[in-house]
């Protein structure tokens, strides 16, 4: 046996071999697993925008790289630290190889994916922030084997799923961060046993359940942050002595609390801010609030305390005070007596008193409250009596309500220091006299609510400074005078302008060019020439002007709703309007005249268009003049809508939809030169007047529901020769000449091409471009969508991008038609107009020709 020792000497010796052989082999791979691990980390980001980790090169060494940090002794990775850097991608699995990490932060990035379960082999970590992220999935169980952890922060990601138990087990932990999430179910019973915890907040998720005694065995919880969840049941009593608590915020959840303990405050001196806005919570203000001396938030909002508000002048630190949405005051005249004690709160910035009962005068005590106030909530409530000039003194003021009360008088001349407002609420009072005009220099407003109050007077031409503001409300005034342009060029104005309900006159200008994104606008009921009652909803793109005068009379825009611009022909734009009473909409043109003049002359001759009614002429329904804001005279028709738009969008039309191809047929082209023709032998012949269009093109050829064509802007040419001061010749058909190469459209509507096409040059027009066809080219020049004989529908799906056509040859009958229609349209397109068809004639040819072309099937 003397070989014993030896042999165990051996094994010693073999074992502490091995021993080392592994630590150092342990040592030396891992470092440089470190290394690697790192690279799969850089390899699963895909986007770098701030190219953070071009310095994760391999000329530099992995200790170096951006946002890492080792160990001296051993070159370990101890920090991985790339917070809101912008990257991409998902967190490597890799990482869980770190075995030294303690500290792992890519806060404020876009990882996406699941944590992954190997980062529970980080044994060593004790903070994980992966806060702002997109990350989804469940938080991993195996993070429980981090028991290191003291700070695990997963908030505002997209994490589902429950809060695992087994995060009870980190005893050391102490912030849990896992608001802004969508987990679910109880808060584990664990979790209240970690009496290390400092810090639990999971505000906005969907977790339920109640909040148990045993809080109180959080005994250095500071903040309890559990707002907007579904949690219910009683609001623990136990809370009421943590006094190492500095933040309980619980507002909207279901907790049925009936209301606060009068106790409540009497322990918690550390509380910095109590939020539990939005529940159910009944009762008075606990006296003992005296006692939280710490308290900067109080926002118990949207309860139904009810009673005195209690003083609060031991809060010295106040900055918040939400009392909004209650039932409190309503006694007396000392319901704002609690006002007097805020003279304590030095910091005070924000308090919102709206929406309660209380009563009683606002008395000048309201200006002893901290010169930092920003935001004065105290509408929605019953105080009366004038509006203290003295709360001018507030210069830092952002937001100022005071809706909904019964104050009268005049609006403080003093509110013109506040330099920095926003936002100014007056609404639904009883203020009288006029808008000060020292409100022009609050160049910072935003929103200006005054309506429902008695101000009188015009509006005073201050908005233009105000180069902010996007929502004005001056309605339900006593308000005269002109709309000032002021308001009317005010390009901000994006959500709201009402002026309804007031005594303004004068005419709207012609040009509000500058109000092109506003949401509502609203003038209705007014003394507004003309039009009181339209109220523009839908303010799409619009410079539109309001017409003036005798327009009312018919009734024709009571309560048009909607204007929108349809289109800009040569005198003007065209808007779409709607007149509700009615369903119906209608045209209206808005000649853009650089001229005066007109008067009588244009009355005269309006009402003579009005009184000339056809099939195939588009209805005048009225017209009007005003001046815009120029000085400048204008004119407006009021037409029949046409919704289907007119020829030339039909024949040039190069946005063809698959489902609803805009193009014309032979039948239709002929109907609908059949109708022009009809409409020119009456206007030429058959009215008592003559009347020469002058400016006939497809663009005033309108076409109605059935496709039936309507001329429009007949009588036009004698329209606008009011403002020459010269009434035309009525019966000088001859003399007049229209815009080149238009007669009746008929070649255009043959070969597609207009007179303005851009091979029509040197020379040549339309006219010769046919007659140089004639007669055996002239199918070569034919509209190709005329030849396009057949859609055939196709059967599946897939085929359904491509329509399938087929060219079938021209029955000989249409040719023959299409022949004789380009005679028509050469002779009515001759240069003089002498030598041109009358309408009678072309009525009878085109009469024959639908004969051949109908016989030929
Ligand atoms: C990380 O560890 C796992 C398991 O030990 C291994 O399969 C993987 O290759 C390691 N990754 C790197 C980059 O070394
Ligand atoms: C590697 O990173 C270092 C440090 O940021 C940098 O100076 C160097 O230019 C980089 N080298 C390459 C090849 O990108
Ligand atoms: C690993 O650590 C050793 C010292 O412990 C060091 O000499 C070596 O360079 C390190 N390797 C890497 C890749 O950093
Ligand atoms: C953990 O995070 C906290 C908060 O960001 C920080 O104060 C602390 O230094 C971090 N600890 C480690 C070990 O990185
Ligand atoms: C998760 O933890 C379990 C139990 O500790 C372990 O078996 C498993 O390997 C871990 N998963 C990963 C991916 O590390
Ligand atoms: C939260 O989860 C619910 C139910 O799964 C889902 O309907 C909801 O969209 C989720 N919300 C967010 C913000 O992911
Ligand atoms: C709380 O901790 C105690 C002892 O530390 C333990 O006995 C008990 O089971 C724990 N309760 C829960 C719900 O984890
Ligand atoms: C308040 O704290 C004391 C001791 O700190 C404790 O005895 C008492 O039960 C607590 N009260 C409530 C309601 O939890
Ligand atoms: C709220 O609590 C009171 C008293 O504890 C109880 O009577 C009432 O039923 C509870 N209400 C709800 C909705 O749980
Ligand atoms: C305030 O705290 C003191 C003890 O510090 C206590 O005696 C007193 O009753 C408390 N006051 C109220 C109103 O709870
Ligand atoms: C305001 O503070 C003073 C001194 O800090 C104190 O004596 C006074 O009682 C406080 N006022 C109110 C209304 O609490």
């Amino acid at each position: 046996m003397a070989f014993a020792p030896i042999s165990i000497l051996i094994f010693y010796v073999a074992l502490l071999w091995l021993q080392h052989m592994r630590v150092s082999s342990a040592l030396s791979r891992n470092n440089e697993s470190d290394h690697l691990a790192l690279l799969k980390f850089h390899e699963s980001i895909s986007n770098d925008p701030h190219q953070i980790l071009s310095s994760w090169n391999a000329s530099n060494h992995f200790c170096n790289w951006h946002g890492v940090t080792c160990s001296h002794k051993h070159q370990r990775v101890t920090e991985l630290k790339l917070q809101g850097y912008g990257l991409r991608g998902t967190v490597s699995p890799h990482v869980g190889n770190l075995s030294f990490l303690r500290n792992l932060g890519l806060g404020s990035n876009y990882f996406h994916g699941e944590i992954p379960a190997e980062l529970g082999r980080l044994f060593r970590l004790k903070n994980l922030s992966l806060w702002d992220n997109a990350l989804t999935g469940e938080i991993p169980i195996n993070l429980t084997s981090c028991i290191e952890l003291r700070y695990l922060r997963l908030s505002e990601n997209g994490f589902i799923g429950i809060i695992p138990n087994g995060l009870g087990s980190l005893r050391k932990l102490e912030m849990l961060h896992l608001d802004s999430n969508n987990l679910t179910g109880y808060i584990p019973a664990s979790i209240w046993n970690l009496s290390s915890l400092k810090v639990l907040s999971v505000g906005y998720n969907n977790l339920e359940g109640s909040i148990p005694e045993e809080i109180n065995q959080l005994e250095n919880l500071i903040i309890l942050a559990i707002h907007a969840n579904k949690f219910s049941g009683a609001f623990p009593s136990s809370l009421y002595n943590m006094s190492s608590l500095t933040i309980i915020s619980a507002a909207n959840n279901q907790l049925n609390v009936t209301q606060l303990p009068h106790n409540m405050f009497s322990t918690l001196f550390n509380l910095q801010q109590f939020g539990i806005a939005g529940n159910q919570i009944a009762g008075f203000i606990p006296t003992s609030i005296s006692n939280a001396s710490s308290l900067q938030l109080f926002d118990i909002g949207g309860n139904y305390f009810v009673g005195k508000v209690p003083s609060l002048g031991n809060l010295k630190d106040l900055s918040l005070l939400d009392l909004e949405l209650n039932n409190l005051g309503g006694s007396s005249n000392s319901d704002l007596d609690f006002i007097t004690s805020l003279e304590n709160c030095s910091q005070l910035e924000i308090l919102s008193l709206a929406s309660n009962n209380f009563g009683g005068i606002l008395h000048n005590s309201i200006a002893n409250l901290s010169t930092q106030l920003m935001y004065l909530y105290l509408g929605g409530n019953q105080l009366h009596g004038a509006i203290p000039a003295s709360l001018g003194k507030y210069l830092n003021l952002i937001g100022l309500s005071l809706e909904s009360n019964k104050f009268i008088g005049t609006i403080p001349t003093s509110f013109g220091k506040f330099h920095k407002l926003q936002i100014l609420v007056l609404q639904g009072n009883q203020l009288s006299g006029e808008i000060p005009t020292c409100l022009g220099n609050l160049s910072q407003l935003v929103e200006i609510r005054i309506s429902e109050n008695k101000l009188q007077g015009k509006i005073p031409p201050i908005f233009g400074k105000m180069k902010h503001l996007s929502s004005l409300d001056l309605s339900k005034n006593n308000l005269s005078g002109v709309i000032p342009l002021q308001i009317l060029s005010l390009s901000s104005l994006s959500k709201l302008l009402n002026l309804s309900h007031n005594s303004l006159n004068g005419s709207l200008p012609i040009e509000i060019g500058t109000l092109k994104a506003l949401g509502t606008f609203d003038i209705s009921e007014n003394d507004l020439s003309g039009l009181q009652n339209i109220s523009v909803l839908e303010y799409v793109n619009v410079s539109f002007n309001m017409l003036d005068g005798e327009v009312p009379k018919e009734g024709v825009f009571k309560n048009a709703s909607a204007i929108s611009v349809v289109g800009y022909g040569s005198f003007g734009s065209v808007y779409r309007g709607r007149i509700e009473s009615e369903d119906k909409f209608v045209a209206i043109k808005v000649l853009n005249l650089q001229k005066k003049g007109g008067g009588k002359s244009f009355d005269f001759e309006c009402n003579a268009l009005k009184n000339i009614r056809h099939r195939n002429l588009v209805k005048i329904l009225t017209c009007c003049s005003s001046i815009d804001y120029k000085g400048q005279e204008f004119k407006a028709l009021v037409f029949e809508y046409m919704s289907n738009g007119s020829l030339d969008e039909w024949l040039h039309s190069l946005a063809e939809s698959v489902d609803q191809p805009r193009t014309l047929d032979l039948d239709r082209r002929f109907n609908i030169l059949y109708d022009v023709a009809s409409a020119l032998h009456y206007l030429h012949c058959e009215c008592e007047q003559p009347i020469v269009h002058c400016d006939l093109k497809p663009r005033n050829i309108l076409l109605d529901d059935d496709m039936v064509a309507h001329v429009s802007d007949f009588g036009l040419a004698r329209l606008l020769s009011t403002f020459n001061g010269v009434p035309q010749k009525q019966s000088s058909t001859t003399g007049i000449k229209g815009t080149i190469g238009y007669a009746p459209p008929v070649l255009e509507m043959l070969t597609g091409r207009r007179p303005t096409d851009d091979i029509f040059k040197d020379g040549h027009d339309l006219h010769s471009y046919v007659r140089t066809a004639c007669p055996n080219k002239l199918l070569e020049i034919v509209d190709s969508a005329l030849l396009r004989k057949q859609t055939q529908q196709p059967s599946t799906a897939v085929a359904k991008e491509i329509i399938m056509e087929e060219l079938i040859p021209m029955h000989p009958n249409e040719e023959k038609a299409i022949f004789s229609l380009f005679g028509i349209g050469l002779a009515c397109s001759m240069e003089s107009p002498k030598e041109r068809l009358n309408m009678m004639d072309v009525t009878r040819e085109l009469n024959q020709i639908t004969k051949v072309f109908h016989s030929r099937q």
